[in-house]
Formats: C-alpha cells, structure tokens, sequence
C-alpha cells in the first residue's frame, strides 16, 4: 500500500492504522526526504510517480497528499491546481497501469455551502480555487479509473507530529494563550477526526468499495459551537469564545456557509459509524497528553 502525503494530518493517520493491520507492507512516502523508511515523492513529478508505482507495485495508492491551505491557493493557483488535480490524474494512470486501486481524499468544498446536506448526488459549485482544484482531481481520476474510491470529508482535526495547524489546535493555541477571541458562527459543518477518517480508508480497502463517498463526523454544529465544546473537553473556560461571523473576517477565498453532509451511503456499504465530536476530542486529549503537551 502506498501513501502520498503520508507526513500529513491524515498521512499519519494512515500509517498508524495500516501499520497495526499486518496484511498490509506500508510505502509510506513524502514530500521532501527525511523520514527512516518513507519514499520520497512530489506527486506533481508525473514520471516520478509512474517510477514509484512501477518499481514497488503496490495494489492500493492511497492519496493523503494535498495543497490544503485554502486562502493561499487563491494567489498559487499554479501550484494547487498541481497539487490537488494534475497530480491526482498522475496517481490515476500509474494505477491504470500498474493495476492498483487509488483512494483519493476530497473536500466539502466543492459545494457552494448554500443549503446544506450534501449527499454524493448533490451538485457541486466550488466558490474558492481550492475547491475547484479538488474538484478538478476528482473529475481527473474519475476520467481516467473505474479501481477508484474518492472520499470528501470536511472540517479535518487531530494530533500529529509537524501537522499544519487544524481548527482544533488554533483554538488550543488562543484558549492556552488566556486570550479572548471570536469564532464564526455562521460556518457551519461536521467536524470528523482524522483517525476516523483513516479508519474509513481501511474499510474501503477491506471492502474493496469503489465510488464516492461522503465521510464526516455526524454532528452539524458552527464553528462557534465547535470551540465551545474544545473549551469544555480540554478544561477551559468557554466563555472567553466570543461570536463573530465571517463577513468580518476578511478571509482571502470565499467559503461555503453551511457544507453539512449527509453520509447515510458510507454508512450503509460500509459500515462506518462515527463517534461524537466530544468523544473525538476528548481521544485527542489523551493523545496530546501522551506527546507530553501540556494545555495550560
Ligand atoms: N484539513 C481539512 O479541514 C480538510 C477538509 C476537507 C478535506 N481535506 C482533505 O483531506 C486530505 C488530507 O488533509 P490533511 O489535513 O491531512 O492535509 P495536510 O496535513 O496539509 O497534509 C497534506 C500533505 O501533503 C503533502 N504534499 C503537499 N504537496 C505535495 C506534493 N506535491 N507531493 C507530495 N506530497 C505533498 C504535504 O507535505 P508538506 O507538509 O511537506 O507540504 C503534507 O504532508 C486532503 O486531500 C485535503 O484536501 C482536508
């Protein structure tokens, strides 16, 4: 099994739990060398990629690697477009080719966050260019391979070494900081903890499912509501979360206002059944507390 992006949030998500699976010889890979054991792979390199699949023939590629900061792929669009599609059609055609499966991770973003309650048939209108670059790698694997599994997933926490900060850890940082702050009440998601979601990934493998998958954590709450319950789980107090919305932001990209999904397929072919967001943090907690890191 090989995984791009394997350095990431979900990346090591992934390698903790295939790891535990013995069925499974791991080829971890990342973006720049440095990791015992891992390969190093620019999914961008077309020829690269095709190498890699060539020499380690793995039967299933999972794609944990993306350009995930959505405000910066506003003025990179070079760069996203990339990462999130041309290299994702280069995963694609190396498992054509070399028979692998791909699992390829996407977003909540490609919809226009106006109503709500997406499902797998409702119609995608990306508002920012992240989305409309994950977008476009969906529609370049899809173009190219039937052995295929895209999961969309939103609102992606958890603890990691070196990880980009998540919502969670920013309002860890501003709670441990003694600051009063403002969170949005006006965005609107399902929260899913990465654990969860790379334990997703191991029952598509298992199942061998293909298609499109929504995978999300099962409570819709706001962002506001969120950092309540981050305050609360990890033992601060709540009330110095202030409101605000998120026209007085001045976010660079344009964010879809209530992306809540709907994940009745997943759970029904395959059997996932999310724990709740406090349960989640509080896994998260044990997790933090285990790497030694200290809360107040
Ligand atoms: N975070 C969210 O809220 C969210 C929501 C919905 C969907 N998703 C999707 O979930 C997936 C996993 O997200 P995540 O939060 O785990 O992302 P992440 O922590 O930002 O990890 C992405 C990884 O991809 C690597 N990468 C970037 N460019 C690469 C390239 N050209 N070749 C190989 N690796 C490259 C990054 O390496 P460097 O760190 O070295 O740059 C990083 O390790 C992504 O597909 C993302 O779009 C995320």
């Amino acid at each position: 099994m090989l995984i791009a992006g394997a350095r990431g949030l979900l990346g090591q998500k992934l390698v903790e739990i295939f790891k535990r699976e013995s069925e499974y010889e791991l080829l971890p890979c990342e973006l720049t060398a440095g990791t015992e054991g891992y390969i190093e792979l620019d999914i961008t390199d077309r020829q690269k990629v095709l190498d890699a699949v060539a020499q380690e023939r793995p039967s299933v590629i999972v794609n944990a690697a993306a350009f995930t900061d959505v405000d910066r792929a506003e003025s990179e669009r070079g760069i996203a477009y990339k990462v999130n599609a041309t290299a994702v059609g280069h995963l694609a055609e190396a498992a054509k080719i070399f028979n692998a499966k791909l699992i390829h991770i996407s977003t909540d973003y490609v919809f226009n966050g106006r109503k709500g309650n997406y499902s797998e048939d409702s119609l995608p209108e990306p508002l920012g260019y992240y989305g409309k670059s994950k977008l476009a790698g969906e529609n370049l694997a899809k173009a190219q391979l039937d052995d295929l599994a895209i999961l969309r997933t939103q609102v992606l926490y958890g603890f990691a070494k070196g990880v980009k900060k998540n919502f969670v850890l920013w309002v860890l940082e501003k709670l441990s900081g003694g600051q009063k702050f403002s969170v949005v009440t006006d965005q609107v998601g399902n929260p899913t903890i990465a654990d969860e979601l790379a334990f997703a990934v191991l029952k598509v493998v298992k199942k061998g499912a293909i298609g499109l998958y929504h995978v999300s954590g099962f409570e819709t709450m706001s962002r506001f509501e969120f950092a309540r319950q981050i305050a609360e789980v990890f033992g601060f107090d709540p009330a110095v979360i202030s409101t605000t919305t998120t026209d007085k932001l001045n976010q660079t990209a344009k964010r879809p206002m209530n992306s809540s999904f709907i994940c009745l397929k997943a759970q029904t072919d395959l059997g996932i059944a999310m724990p709740s967001v406090r349960d989640s943090l509080t896994l998260m907690k044990q997790q933090m507390k285990q790497a030694g890191i200290k809360f107040q």
